[in-house]
């Protein structure tokens, strides 16, 4: 039975590691496949805006897609219509479509908005035909990146690795069970299947301070990690109970 969680945890690990590798590569790979991509200015993508031509483009990290088929998002009036004929990669992630300037711009995005964002490339990718790119902040008059995207990437690659770091500790530590309410207070526990992770162990809750997180988590830890320095008990808790109460 052991075997089989370690089995499914390096299993579970490998695919993240091979999807995020894989979301990485879609930004580069269609000058591989198809040579020179068309190449759009600020002005010409203004256009594909379903009025002056009938077509639907946005652009994300400088990829130009048509999104024609998906009219009843984008079109003139739709609830997403704000993307439309422009690259306002930011605002897939903060929300803000009243953004006017700097709109394609993710300098200070944290590590957790670069992987949202990454997963709006591959929505794209995935769903619409990727007709060029946009020349500006991520693409050169040639179509290659500039010195902003790359740095960018060398950002979204970072961002990838954390998250098979933090899927890692998920399966390790995993979440417990919660609840809270006004006379007793928060409840936590642990269970063979607490955090969404089955398993053939329970493990008694723990804070745990993830590397590098600003808060910590309650996690469900096995007797051989109790003592690992990112690991503080629940105050007034004993230390081998499945749950702990206490006021917050
Ligand atoms: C950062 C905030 C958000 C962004 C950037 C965003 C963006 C989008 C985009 C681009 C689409 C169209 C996807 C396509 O091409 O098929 C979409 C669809 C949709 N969004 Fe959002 N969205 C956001 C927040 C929300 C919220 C808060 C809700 C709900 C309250 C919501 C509900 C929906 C629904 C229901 C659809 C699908 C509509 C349908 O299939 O008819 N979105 N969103």
């Amino acid at each position: 039975m052991i075997g089989k969680v370690a089995l499914f945890s390096i299993l579970a690990i490998l695919i993240a590691i091979y999807f995020s590798g894989d979301a990485l590569n879609s930004l580069y790979d269609d000058e591989e496949e198809s040579g020179k991509p068309l190449m759009f200015t600020t002005e010409s993508l203004s256009e594909f805006n379903g009025k002056i031509s009938p077509k639907l483009y946005l652009s994300i990290m400088g990829l130009v897609f048509d999104v024609s088929k998906g009219m009843k998002h984008y079109g003139p009036g739709a609830s997403y219509n704000f993307f439309i004929g422009k690259d306002t990669t930011r605002n897939f992630v903060d929300g803000n479509f009243e953004c006017k300037q700097n709109c394609d711009d993710v300098t200070g995005l944290s590590s957790q908005e670069l992987r949202s964002l990454m997963d709006w490339v591959k929505f794209y990718k995935n769903n619409y035909d990727e007709v060029g790119k946009l020349i500006g902040k991520y693409y050169d008059i040639e179509g290659n990146p500039t010195p902003y995207a790359k740095n960018i990437h060398k950002l979204i690659e970072r961002a990838l690795k954390e998250e098979t770091e933090e899927d890692r500790l998920k399966l390790k530590y995993p979440g417990c069970n919660m609840e809270w309410n006004y006379e007793q207070g928060t409840h936590v526990w642990c269970t063979d299947q607490s955090g969404g992770i089955k398993r053939n162990w329970i493990g008694v809750p723990r804070k745990f301070f993830s590397p590098g997180a600003k808060d910590h988590r309650c996690a469900c830890v096995r007797e051989q990690d109790i003592n690992s320095s990112n690991m503080k008990e629940y105050e007034g808790c004993d230390s081998k109970s499945t749950e702990c109460f206490f006021k917050q």
